[in-house]
């Protein structure tokens, strides 16, 4: 790839100037291959139009879309960044260049603020889109059978209806960022022929020469200076408190904990989510060690670091799920296993099956001889943070932010297992170890901006965190508005999450309505969504009152059962046919009145 220099943030130029000569020196060092400088370049053709569509769920693709906007500015373009949702579907086919940048969700699906863009696009009814040039880059996680299946289905479908593949479609594993950025920089140039891309004289470059600044959705200022401690430099926060929330004889393990934020310089939101950097288990670190038959000292490469190889297994690598890689690495390595038998494309659902409560080191027992430790470490995947819907209101408890967080524990194939950063936090981090954090902004997941406007919270399990934060902000900021929260859990007794606080709210009023589902203090199941369509006629006045209607929680099951309750409810009470209740819905979403958090 290029080597394309880069005016770094310390260099003596503001903002704008800096902007320019990276773009400038970007547009010169990409035009030609291996760098050198292109004294002709194509001339700009200043303040092109370039549409850059977004689909995502927790911010990563947004981020993306977000610096590619900043970008195209500075390469002539004029760039205009929606949400796939909230662009006006009518202006797409005159676009004539677009960008479209999308995570995949559940299984394969666009994200929530996608949705309604792919149901429009994929409608019979879809307008021909011959004018388009467009390029598509998906985000993903290989551990889902649909690897970035979303940004598949944006792409073909595009190209359909006529429209032009400027560049192949991207994708991008867990990892994204480093790929995302080749994908990026390899663009400019199919993004230029015959238009803008090149670098352009100061002021046009930023896009001061007219009205076509990027259109920021979220209203984030355009180069706004970021805090020290972020994503890409995760603060080490210490737990102030770590209490077990289920009572004795659950079946579960959900912690509530409290993290100190004090002089961090990270601030969140109510909605938002926080990023946990987790450590692997020392002992499974041991395990690994020995079924490798290494010297937990042996160094080894992480990135262009040299580190030991313990150092590497628990701080930097994924030592639970293994990557494609190393099954097709095994399998060859010990081709009498099981595993060997089921590696061809059309066992791909037996494997899954034989995956499951399987790990790295079950792999690495599977195999004849030990694997030397320099072909192992290249098989791994890195460890990445986890996310945790944040359970606090910073204007309840400045300085901290709180987590409910589940604690995934199991047993399979005679081995405990533990999920990483659950378990890390519940057993590990303490008076000496010190967990890294940065906030994940939510995009949307919010509480209402007029404290008068109705909320409608569903959060069984864990999906009650960021209801926890709402109502908290509520009653921080003494807002008017009727909260109804449906909660449920196992068992009343043990699995009453935040009991007392949440009947203390009923009481206060603070909680108009607590509706709450058991599952099993019965024979029969009872859930979040039967107590909605006990309440039918109430819940439909409350939507035609204005509500905002969230949900948190697992997405495999739940998050799609609600779904299909709050379908039937609009056209039980509100008289609706199944058509109609589909168009209510889709507009609830596009009016951001439904809001998901879900995993
Ligand atoms: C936006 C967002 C918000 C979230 N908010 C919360 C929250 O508020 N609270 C919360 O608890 N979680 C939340 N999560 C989930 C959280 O991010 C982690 O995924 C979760 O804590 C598990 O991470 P882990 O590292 O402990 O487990 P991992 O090491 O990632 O292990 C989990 C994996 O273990 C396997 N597994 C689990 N159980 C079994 C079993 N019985 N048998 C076999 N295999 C099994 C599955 O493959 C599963 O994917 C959220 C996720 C997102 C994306
Ligand atoms: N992606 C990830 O990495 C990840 C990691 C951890 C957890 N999760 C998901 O997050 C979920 C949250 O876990 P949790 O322990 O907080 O709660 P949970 O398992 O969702 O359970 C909360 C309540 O919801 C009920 N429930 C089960 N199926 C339901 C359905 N289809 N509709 C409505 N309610 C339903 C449960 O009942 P019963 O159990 O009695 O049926 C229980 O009463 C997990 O189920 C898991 O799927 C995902
Ligand atoms: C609940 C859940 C479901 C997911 N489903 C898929 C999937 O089906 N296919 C895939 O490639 N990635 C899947 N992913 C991974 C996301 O697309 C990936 O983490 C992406 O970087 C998120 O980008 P965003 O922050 O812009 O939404 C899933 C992630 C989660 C948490």
């Amino acid at each position: 790839m290029t080597n394309i220099p880069f005016i770094p943030e310390s260099a003596p130029f503001n903002a704008e100037q800096r902007a320019w000569l990276n773009g400038f020196l970007t547009g010169l060092f990409s035009q030609v291959p291996g760098g050198a400088p292109q004294p002709n370049a194509a001339p700009p053709k200043a303040g092109e139009p370039l549409v850059i569509l977004f689909g995502s769920q927790t911010g990563s693709a947004e981020g993306l879309a977000k610096k590619l906007a900043k970008e195209s500015e500075s390469r002539g373009f004029s760039p205009k960044l929606f949400a796939l949702n909230d662009y006006e579907q009518a202006n797409l086919p005159a676009a004539s260049k677009a960008v479209i940048i999308s995570s995949t969700w559940g299984d394969g699906e666009p994200p929530d603020n996608a949705v309604n863009f792919w149901n429009w696009i994929k409608a019979d009814s879809a307008p021909r889109l011959e004018n388009l040039n467009f390029a598509v880059l998906g985000l993903g996680d290989k551990n889902y059978s649909d690897f970035c299946g979303a940004s598949k289905k944006f792409d073909a479908r595009l190209e359909a209806l006529g429209a032009k593949r400027l560049a192949p479609r991207g994708e991008c594993d867990v990892d994204y960022e480093s790929p995302a950025k080749t994908w990026i920089d390899g663009l400019w140039d199919k993004l230029s022929e015959g238009g803008a891309g090149s670098p352009l004289p100061a002021g046009a470059a930023n896009g001061t020469n007219g009205a076509h600044g990027v259109t920021h959705p979220t209203g984030e200022a355009n180069g706004a200076s970021k805090p020290a401690y972020g994503k890409s430099n995760p603060f080490p926060a210490k737990l102030l408190r770590n209490v077990l929330l289920n009572k004795p004889g659950s079946g579960k393990e959900v912690r509530h904990y409290e993290i100190a934020l004090n002089g961090s310089g990270l601030t969140y939101e109510a909605g938002d989510a926080l990023g946990v950097v987790p450590v692997n288990c020392p002992e499974l670190v041991d395990d690994i060690i020995a079924a490798l038959k290494a010297k937990p000292d042996e160094n080894v490469k992480f990135g262009d670091n040299i580190m030991s190889l313990r150092e590497a297994l628990t701080h930097h690598f994924d030592i639970t799920k293994p990557s494609q890689e190393m099954l097709v690495a095994v399998a060859k390595a010990a081709p009498q296993s099981e595993l060997a038998a089921l590696i061809a494309p059309e066992k791909r659902e037996d494997l899954k099956k034989w995956l499951w409560g399987r790990q790295v080191i079950d792999l690495l027992y599977l195999l004849p001889a030990p694997m030397l430790v320099s072909e192992f470490i290249p098989l791994l995947k890195r460890l990445i943070p986890r996310l945790y819907s944040i359970s606090s209101s910073p204007k309840a408890h400045p300085g901290e932010v709180h987590l409910t967080v589940g604690a995934v524990r199991y047993e399979s194939h005679g081995r405990v297992r533990k999920g990483v950063a659950s378990t890390f936090l519940a057993d590990r981090v303490g008076d000496t170890e010190f967990v890294k954090v940065f906030v994940q902004p939510s995009h949307g997941f919010k509480p209402p901006a007029n404290g008068d406007t109705p909320m409608i919270m569903v959060g069984p399990g864990t999906g009650i965190a960021p209801f926890r934060a709402f109502l908290e902000e509520r009653q921080a900021t003494a807002a008017k508005g009727k909260n109804w929260l449906f909660f449920g859990d196992q068992k009343k007794d043990t699995d009453f999450l935040y009991d007392e606080l949440l009947t203390g709210w009923e009481k206060s009023g603070l909680l108009t309505r607590l509706d709450l589902a058991f599952s099993r203090d019965q024979e029969k199941k009872i859930y979040v969504q039967d107590r909605m369509r006990e309440n039918a006629a109430e819940l439909w006045s409350w939507l035609e009152a204005g509500a905002h209607f969230y949900v948190c929680g697992d997405a495999s099951r739940m998050a799609k059962d609600v779904d299909a309750a709050l379908h039937k409810i609009v056209e039980t009470a509100g008289g609706r046919s199944a058509e109609d209740a589909k168009t209510y819905v889709a507009k609830l979403k596009s009016d951001k009145r439904y809001q998901r958090d879900v995993y």
